[in-house]
């Protein structure tokens, strides 16, 4: 069956699903996004990620979504599209005008499509054995909370990551771990976890809170805190999250070993919480 995306209330073949140039998404990057997980074709969070998108769109003052509207044609899509392990993306942005920075006149449509597709879940190795990261300066803007489409710093970062044969890079703002160009991190020092507290230097994750659960749940202890980077390589154990990468081991930053280079025991209990979680979620049950 051929992909069908969602734009502006109606369904259509991707191949047909054009947006004009002057979309302000395209010239300003003036929108905000979400992606959303499934599992055997059930949304895990769906609630919390459409919350995040109507306070990222209300923090850059785009009208007031209808998101109860765009869930259900979010789900349709995933339905539409037979989706089993993959993600939902939903962009919206400020519509629609010849380029001027201030916004377009009032009444101007904003733009939103989603995207529904299967995407694999992560490496079985890395989950297994960690992965490594690098770490760079956080060059970017002072409103890292809301998921903005405009991620170049996020791009140039993960291609370094990637050129440098890493998974990830880390974000570092005056000695202090932020967060991952697309997740955010928890370090565990004696035994409990440490993670930069929500601001606006870092993306309030979605999988960040449903693992600050799942430490409750399992009696682990959570501080927001700082991790700075001159000690990682004292730290117990390190690891990232997000909704496509759900919870990866580090085990290390810029070629200095984490956890003497092995995956530790509290991140594997996370770990194995995290995939009760995505079971009840595949079984229709969360
Ligand atoms: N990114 N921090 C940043 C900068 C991110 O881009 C993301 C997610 C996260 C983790 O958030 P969550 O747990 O809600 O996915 C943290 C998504 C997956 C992306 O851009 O593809």
């Amino acid at each position: 069956m051929s992909e069908v995306v969602y734009i502006n209330g109606k369904f259509v073949p991707r191949e047909e699903a054009l947006l004009p140039v002057e979309d302000r998404g395209n010239v300003f990057a003036d929108g905000v996004y979400e992606v959303v997980r499934f599992y055997g074709g059930y949304p895990l969070a769906l609630d919390e990620h459409m919350e995040r998108l109507v306070r990222s769109a209300r923090a850059i003052r785009l009208p007031e979504l209808n998101v109860a509207d765009l869930a259900q044609q979010g789900l349709a899509l995933v339905a539409r599209n037979e989706v089993r392990d993959g993600t939902l993306y939903i962009q919206v942005t400020r519509g629609v005008a010849p380029r001027n920075h201030a916004f377009p006149p009032a009444g101007t449509e904003p733009t939103c499509f989603m995207i529904a597709r299967e995407v694999s879940r992560p490496d079985e190795s890395l989950l297994r054995q960690g992965a490594s990261c690098i770490s760079l300066p956080d060059t970017r803007w002072a409103r890292c909370d809301i998921k903005s489409i405009g991620l170049l710093p996020n791009v140039l970062a993960k291609q370094e990551a990637r050129e440098r044969g890493a998974y990830e890079a880390l974000f570092v703002r005056d000695g202090v771990i932020t967060e991952g160009s697309s997740s955010n991190v928890f370090a565990v020092r004696d035994g409990a976890l440490i993670t930069h507290p929500e601001g606006p230097q870092i993306l309030p994750g979605i999988t960040r809170r449903l693992i600050v659960g799942l430490a409750g749940e399992e009696g682990i202890p959570v501080d927001e805190g700082d991790v700075h980077r001159e000690t990682v390589s004292n730290i117990d154990e390190l690891f990232i999250s997000s909704t496509t990468t759900e919870l990866m081991p580090v085990v290390r930053v810029d070629d200095e070993p984490v956890g003497g280079g092995r995956v530790g025991p509290i991140t594997r209990r996370l770990q194995a919480a995290y995939e009760r979680l995505i079971e009840r979620v595949r079984a229709g049950n969360e």
